[in-house]
């Protein structure tokens, strides 16, 4: 996409209903790295440059919400080596892009089981969400550690636990109090949901707020999404026709 016709399609996105919240499950660093033969960790080095990208494209485009899905609860089997390179480029990108996010007007956020975050990321994940909590151009929300059912499941205790203390009537639990036990307490609920590599899965991920969020699937792999790619789901997005299970107008 040349800068003008990109300008141009910019234009025409912010003249039409944009999302509010666009969620996504980056998917593909490791293919990007074995088709070059290089090591899985150059692949995710490379997302995370598309990372920086993709806030940038969302700041341009004016979304208010934007989610990443960076380290599902699965991922920690994956190999030790790899783990460890993922932790250090979350230290990495938060050393890197902090006073960035925050000069932006960025609100960064993390979200998952911290507990498990080893003590360094953990500490890094609490300046990053210190130092710029004042922003309000845009959230940006990091899945870290995170698994949908896992949070789902989370709720339901601690709804279960205020119901035998006798501190909640179980009547009261309806969708709207449910949702106020997710991490995702307070924010809308994607409207577009982006999956990187062409794989048609939502494995794990926000199964409870997706429930009417449109699905944009491309086979680019994540560490070559950006600006453009952005711009292709959320042109996808405005032409669909959204209904919440209602009938057209
Ligand atoms: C999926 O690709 C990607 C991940 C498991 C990690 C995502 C991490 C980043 C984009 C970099 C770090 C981000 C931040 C915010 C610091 P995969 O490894 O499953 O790829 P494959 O399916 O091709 O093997």
């Amino acid at each position: 996409m040349s800068e003008s016709s990109g300008d141009a399609l910019l234009a025409s996105l912010q003249s039409g209903e944009l999302p509010r919240h666009v969620a996504v499950i980056m998917d593909g660093n490791g293919r990007w790295a074995a088709d070059r033969g290089l090591p899985r960790w150059r692949g995710h080095r490379e997302g995370m440059r598309a990372v920086r990208r993709t806030v940038e494209a969302a700041l341009e485009l004016g979304i208010p919400y934007l989610t990443l899905y960076a380290f599902s609860l699965e991922n920690w089997s994956r190999p030790e080596q790899e783990v460890g390179a993922l932790m250090h480029l979350l230290n990495e990108f938060v050393e890197r892009e902090i006073d960035d996010l925050r000069q932006q007007g960025v609100r960064a956020r993390v979200f998952g089981d911290r507990e498990r975050l080893p003590p360094t990321s953990r500490s890094s994940v609490e300046t990053l969400e210190a130092d710029t909590a004042e922003g309000t151009r845009l959230n940006l929300n990091v899945a870290i550690s995170y698994g949908s059912r896992d949070e789902i499941a989370t709720a339901a205790r601690r709804l279960a636990a205020l119901a035998a203390e006798g501190r909640l009537d179980p009547a009261d639990i309806d969708s709207v109090r449910f949702a106020e036990e997710l991490y995702t307490a307070g924010w809308p609920d994607p409207d577009l949901l982006v999956r990187t590599s062409g794989e048609m899965r939502v494995s794990n991920f926000m199964l409870w707020q997706i429930a009417y969020a449109e699905i944009h699937v491309t086979p680019v792999l994540w560490p070559d999404f950006g600006r453009e790619e952005l711009f292709a789901a959320v042109a996808d997005f405005q032409k669909r026709e959204r209904r919440f299970g209602g009938v057209t107008s």
